[in-house]
């Protein structure tokens, strides 16, 4: 079984446990981690040409305005073949409810038929927000796990969960 991670993480300014911090590892990306060092995976960081606003607030506008527009901003690096894969994560923050339109970027256009998706979002209380069923809109053909909530300041001490969430979905 050969595993692939799809997933967009923002370091810089965030919202942490009520305030704004600078964190030099985005959140989402200690679980794409923990995910290839327990299980063995193939990570795709999802990194857009544009890059978003450092200060946070400003983020937050940026993000909003994409959501609204249902915008596909442009990416460093695209996926062309995900066809040796078995089980796909796609994992990314909660932004307004869904995932950074930067991961519709980068899923728009492969062929995940036969797949097994694994959704995960970290968030600041949102949970899982609506992004298993946005994904259903994208993704055809493909069997989907029941998604993974992480708190995004706790992602850095999820590991076991993620283990226990994993050995459960795949
Ligand atoms: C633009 C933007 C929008 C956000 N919107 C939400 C939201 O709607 N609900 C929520 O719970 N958290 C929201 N957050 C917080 C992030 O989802 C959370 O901090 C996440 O763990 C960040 O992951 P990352 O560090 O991997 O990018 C938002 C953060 C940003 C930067």
């Amino acid at each position: 079984m050969k595993n692939l991670v799809i997933y967009y993480s923002r370091s810089g300014e965030n919202y942490v446990n009520g305030s704004i911090k600078n964190i030099e590892k985005g959140n989402t990306e200690y679980v794409a981690e923990y995910i290839r060092d327990n299980f063995g995976a193939d990570l795709f960081k999802v990194e857009t040409v544009k890059e978003y606003a450092k200060h946070y607030m400003d983020c937050i506008r940026e993000a909003q305005k994409e959501l609204d527009n249902d915008e596909r901003p442009v990416l460093k690096k695209y996926l062309n073949d995900i066809s040796e894969y078995d089980n796909i994560f796609i994992a990314g923050p909660c932004w307004w409810g869904t995932y950074p339109m930067a991961i519709f970027s980068a899923i728009d256009n492969l062929d995940f038929n036969g797949k097994k998706i694994l959704p995960i979002m970290t968030h600041e209380g949102s949970g899982i927000g609506h992004c298993e069923a946005d994904l259903r809109k994208h993704i055809k053909g493909a069997q989907f796990t029941k998604g993974l909530a992480i708190h995004g300041g706790s992602a850095s001490k999820s590991e076991n969960t993620v283990i226990n969430w994993v050995k459960k979905s795949i």
